[in-house]
């Protein structure tokens, strides 16, 4: 492992050799997804990385899942993991304010051969989940943390029975362990996740790879 390590790694939740070690285990990506992560530690781009990536395409395989609403896409990187766990007639919700992080993703999305199963919308997830009227098997939120409540409140109805509901960063970085936060950002994940926990029809646990995974299953 280099010494420099890329930004997408590590966030001090699990101990530094067991982090490192988790990370040796994991096969090479394939050149597209090689480069979006190079990208993303150049450039500072805030991508889940691999071994989150690995759990989000374990989750939809292991669920069956074939329709997944992403609130917070960035560059695609996400976006293919979930894109190539659906499968063939499954359908991805690429969702970002950011319209060059939309065209730069457009190109991935080409050059990956997966660009049929994605919609790309760009604006603000929180409005375009709320105009969709179908329901999906996973809502994943990766967004700004301040809007996680909100994107909570908005995600539960469109979730079908049995579908998951993903979130990254729900640890982050350890600062919702603080007594009193004082953070906007972690503020929010703190009161996303008292949510989470205390709604009556999902089923909820944290996984604590790289900066914490919140999975919910809609019961
Ligand atoms: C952490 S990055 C997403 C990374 C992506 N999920 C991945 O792992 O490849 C968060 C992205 O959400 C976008 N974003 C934040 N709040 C948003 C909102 N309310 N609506 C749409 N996009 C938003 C930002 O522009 C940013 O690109």
């Amino acid at each position: 492992m280099p010494d420099e390590k890329p930004s997408w790694m590590m966030h001090g939740i699990t101990a530094e050799p067991i982090e490192e070690y988790l990370y040796s285990l994991l096969p090479p990506r394939d050149e597209i997804l090689a480069e979006m992560e190079a990208a993303a530690a150049k450039r500072n781009i805030p991508i889940v990385g691999p071994a989150v990536a690995r759990v989000l395409h374990q989750l939809a395989l292991i669920s069956g899942a074939k329709t997944v609403f992403e609130m917070g896409s960035a560059i695609g990187y996400s976006t293919i993991w979930w894109a190539r766990a659906v499968g063939d007639g499954g359908r991805v919700i690429y969702t970002d304010g950011d319209r060059k992080n939309a065209d730069e993703a457009r190109r991935y999305f080409d050059r990956a051969g997966v660009a049929d199963r994605i919609t790309v919308h760009v604006g603000d997830a929180l409005e375009l989940l709320s105009e969709q009227k179908q329901q999906f098997d996973i809502i994943f939120c990766d967004l700004d943390k301040e809007d996680y409540p909100r994107a909570l409140r908005l995600a539960l109805p469109r979730l079908r029975k049995g579908g998951l509901l993903v979130a990254d960063n729900v640890l982050w970085s350890g600062k919702v362990a603080e007594k009193n936060p004082t953070e906007a950002s972690t503020k929010a994940i703190v009161e996303f996740t008292r949510q989470l926990y205390s709604a009556p029809d999902m089923f909820t646990t944290i996984l604590p790879i790289r900066d914490g995974i919140a999975v919910a299953v809609k019961k």
